[in-house]
C-alpha cells in the first residue's frame, strides 16, 4: 500500500474541526449509554440508568427483546419503506415516541424544551412528566403540536385536576395517566448513592466535580432544579430525596379516579402501566383511548412482567378498540419492528433519549432517535415489508419469540468504543 493510500484511509471523517464529535461516534444505544456514563456524575447516571431492587426487570426487559426471531420475506420491492403512521389524529413520521421522564434539567441544562424540540424536528410525540423541571406552559411554548402530558394522580386532588386543566389550556394533545406508582419503587443505586434532587454537595459530589467539570459548570450556569409544575403548591419535593416522592403519590387511586379524569379530559386518554388483559378490558369500559404497556423501565415493581409479553394478550383483549403503546427495554429499531408486528401501534423510549440528552442536549436526543429510526428502516427492508400496515398484517409470519434469549455479545465489547 502506498503512503498516499494509507493517508486516505486514516483521513479524519468529519469536516470543520477535523474530528468527529462524540455523538457521531455513537453507533448504537450501548455507545450512547457509555458516552453518557462518562459525561454524568455517577449518582446522576445511576438515577437514569438504574432499576428497582435487584434490577431483575431491568435486565429482563432486554432479554424479552432478545427472544425475537425474524423470518423475513424475499423478493419484494423495499426501495422506499414508509415508516409513517397516524395515532390519536396526529401524523407521526415514525412509530416512536419519547416517554415521560422526571428531572431532565439535572441531565442537561436545556432540559425538557430541548427534548420537545428534538421530538418536533423528528415528527414524534413527547410526553412531559408531572415531575418535569420545566412548567408545562413553557414546554408548550416550543410550538410542538404533539405533546402528551403524563399525570400522576396526587394525594392532593385539587392540584391533580389543576394540572389537567392547565395541560388542556396549554394545548397538550393526549393525557397519559401513570398507574404503576402507587408508591415509589426502591432504586437501590439511588439509595446507595445517597442520591438527592438537586444533587447535594456531599464530599463525594465535590470529588466528582474534579472529574466532570463540564457537567458541573453547565448545571451551575443553568436554571435551578425545581418540580416546575408543582411549584405553586405547598407540595413537598422542591428539594426532596427521591424517596420523598412517596409523599406526592396516592396509593389509594382506583378506577373511580379514571372515571373522574375521563369526564374532565376531552382529548385522548391513555393508561400507562403493566396492564394485563383483564385491565385492558376495564380500560376500554372506562373510556380510555389507549393503553401504554410499561413496567416503568424496571424502575417500579421488580420481577414485573415485560410489556413485550403483555402485547399479544392485550391486543386479543382490545381488538381495534384501543391503541397500544409499548416501552421498557426498547434499544434498537428491530425491537420496534418486533413490537409492531406483535400488535403495538407505537413504541416509546425513556433512557435512550436521556443518554443522548446527557451527551448533547437536543442534538443528542436527535441522535438517539435517528439511530433507532435508521435501524427500524433497515429492519423493515430486510424483513421484506414496505410499510407498517404490512408489518402488522404479516406480523405472525415474520416474528416468533424463542423460549430463551438469543446469545448476545455487544459489538466492540462491553464498553463500546466512544
Ligand atoms: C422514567 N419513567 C417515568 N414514567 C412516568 O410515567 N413518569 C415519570 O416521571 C418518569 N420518570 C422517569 C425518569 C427516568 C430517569 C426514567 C429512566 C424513566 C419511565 C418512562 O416513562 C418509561 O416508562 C421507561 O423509561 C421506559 O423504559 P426504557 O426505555 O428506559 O427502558
Amino acid at each position: 500500500m502506498r503512503m498516499r493510500e494509507i493517508r486516505e484511509l486514516v483521513r479524519p471523517r468529519a469536516s470543520g474541526l477535523g474530528r468527529t464529535s462524540v455523538l457521531d461516534r455513537c453507533h448504537d444505544m450501548d455507545d450512547l449509554r457509555t458516552a453518557a456514563r462518562r459525561r454524568l456524575p455517577r449518582a446522576v447516571f445511576d438515577y437514569v440508568d438504574g432499576g428497582a431492587d435487584e434490577e431483575i426487570t431491568l435486565a429482563a426487559n432486554r432479554d424479552a427483546f432478545r427472544r425475537v426471531c425474524f423470518s423475513p420475506r424475499v423478493l419484494r420491492d423495499v426501495s422506499a419503506p414508509d415508516l409513517s403512521t397516524r395515532l390519536f389524529g396526529a401524523d407521526l413520521r415514525s412509530p416512536l415516541g419519547l416517554a415521560p421522564t422526571g428531572y431532565t434539567r439535572m441531565i442537561h441544562p436545556d432540559a425538557e424544551p430541548a427534548v420537545a424540540r428534538a421530538a418536533a424536528a423528528r415528527g414524534l410525540p413527547y410526553t412531559l412528566s408531572t415531575v418535569a423541571t420545566t412548567a408545562l406552559e413553557d414546554v408548550a411554548e416550543t410550538g410542538h403540536t404533539n405533546l402528551w402530558f403524563q399525570l400522576y394522580v396526587l394525594k392532593d386532588r385539587a392540584l391533580t385536576y389543576a394540572l389537567v386543566s392547565r395541560a388542556e389550556a396549554a394545548g397538550f394533545h393526549v393525557l397519559e395517566v401513570a398507574l404503576d406508582t402507587a408508591v415509589a419503587g426502591h432504586r437501590t443505586r439511588d439509595a446507595r448513592n445517597g442520591f438527592t434532587i438537586p444533587p447535594r454537595l456531599a464530599l463525594r459530589t465535590v470529588l466528582d466535580i474534579g472529574t466532570r467539570p463540564g457537567y458541573w459548570t453547565s448545571v451551575l450556569r443553568g436554571a435551578p432544579l425545581t418540580l416546575a409544575n408543582l411549584q405553586a403548591s405547598d407540595s413537598p419535593g422542591q428539594r426532596a430525596t427521591v424517596a420523598a416522592l412517596n409523599d406526592l403519590f396516592d396509593p389509594a387511586v382506583t378506577w373511580d379516579d379514571i372515571a373522574e379524569l375521563r369526564a374532565r379530559w376531552p382529548g385522548a386518554l391513555i393508561l400507562k402501566g403493566p396492564l394485563g388483559p383483564a385491565d385492558v378490558r376495564r380500560a376500554i369500559e372506562a373510556g380510555a383511548d389507549g393503553v401504554h404497556l410499561s413496567n416503568h423501565g424496571g424502575r417500579q415493581l421488580d420481577r414485573c412482567v415485560s410489556p413485550l409479553d403483555l402485547l399479544r394478550p392485550a391486543r386479543e383483549a382490545a381488538g381495534d378498540r384501543l391503541a397500544l403503546v409499548l416501552d421498557s427495554g426498547v434499544r434498537h429499531g428491530a425491537d420496534i419492528a418486533a413490537a409492531l408486528a406483535l400488535g403495538a401501534d407505537l413504541c416509546m423510549i425513556g433512557r435512550p433519549y436521556l443518554y443522548g440528552a446527557a451527551v448533547g442536549g437536543r442534538a443528542g436526543v436527535e441522535r438517539a432517535v435517528d439511530l433507532l429510526v435508521a435501524q427500524l428502516r433497515r429492519t423493515v427492508q430486510l424483513l421484506g415489508v414496505t410499510d407498517l400496515t404490512e408489518l402488522r398484517k404479516h406480523g405472525p409470519e415474520l416474528v416468533a419469540l424463542t423460549p430463551s434469549p438469543l446469545p448476545h455479545r455487544p459489538a466492540g465489547g462491553e464498553d463500546g468504543h466512544v
